[in-house]
């Protein structure tokens, strides 16, 4: 079951802009993308924040976690510089920011939920119950209509089936665990999503065959993408949004831009 777009912009924009800024987010749009895949975690006053990494030194100057720092303080961060002087200024938003900046432009959202270690009940809770709160009117539609809320955190997305049962769940792995059938049910969650370099065809059908949605991450040559789609995978997200187009795999993907 994957009742969600196909090709998925990773972190917003991949690549081409600075991950989880409303900015990358921008630069999907731009470049034809109405799905994105980001990550958030918590602030020290437990308000979600879009981020990937939980300590500060690589698109965040500076030093520490993330969990010291109140939403305020983080929002004032610059997480634009590091990658080019364009961006400087470009601030890490909270999740309600980029949620607002998706939803005003029809983007659906794959929603990490990646908390700082030890946190991870907590970010659940508080993530899915934003969710909740923003697709409140949008619940008894079908799972088309909401967000996934993913996570390589079983705890996170157990806590997330707690306060938010009607918002779907996919879970996160780097390697297939062998009971990943079981843990799937014990979630409620609708997906797979896991590493494309560690499935099979084999596994792909057995997923497939078992009524889940198969979502890769992150796929970034189009004839390895043309490959796992043949296996069956439902969708991917990438990061080379240039090479990889938002109608990649489909009649209207082989059209090239110049034609349309
Ligand atoms: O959600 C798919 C992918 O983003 C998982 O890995 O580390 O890029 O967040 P990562
Ligand atoms: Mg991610």
């Amino acid at each position: 079951m994957w009742p969600y777009p196909k090709i998925v912009a990773h972190r917003g924009g991949g690549v081409l802009a600075p991950e989880n800024t409303i900015a990358a987010m921008r630069c999907g749009l731009t470049h034809g993308f109405h799905a994105v895949e980001f990550d958030v975690m918590l602030s020290k006053d437990g308000v979600p924040i879009v981020m990937h990494d939980p300590d500060f030194g690589r698109t965040v100057a500076g030093e520490g976690s993330v969990a010291d720092f109140t939403a305020q303080e983080l929002t004032a961060r610059d997480a634009g510089a590091w990658f080019g002087e364009e961006y400087i200024g470009e601030p890490i938003p909270t999740f309600e920011q980029v949620a607002t900046f998706c939803m005003h432009n029809n983007i659906w959202m794959n929603i990490e939920i990646k908390p700082v270690p030890g946190f991870e009940d907590q970010t659940g809770w508080v993530v899915a119950q934003a969710t909740k709160r923003l697709f409140e009117n949008k619940l008894a539609y079908t799972p088309a209509a909401l967000p996934l809320l993913s996570s390589f955190s079983f705890e996170a997305l157990q806590a997330a089936q707690l306060a938010a049962p009607d918002v779907p769940r996919g879970f996160l792995v780097d390697e297939i665990p062998q009971d990943w059938n079981e843990r799937l049910h014990t979630l409620g969650a609708i997906s797979l999503n896991t590493n494309h370099k560690n499935l099979t065809p084999p596994l792909a059908r057995a997923i497939k065959e078992a009524g889940f949605g198969l979502f890769c991450y992150t796929v970034n040559e189009p004839a390895r993408a043309t490959e796992i789609l043949s296996w069956g995978v439902d969708g991917f997200c990438t990061d080379r949004i240039d090479l990889i187009g938002p109608h990649f795999g489909s009649a209207e993907g082989h059209i090239s831009p110049s034609a349309r």
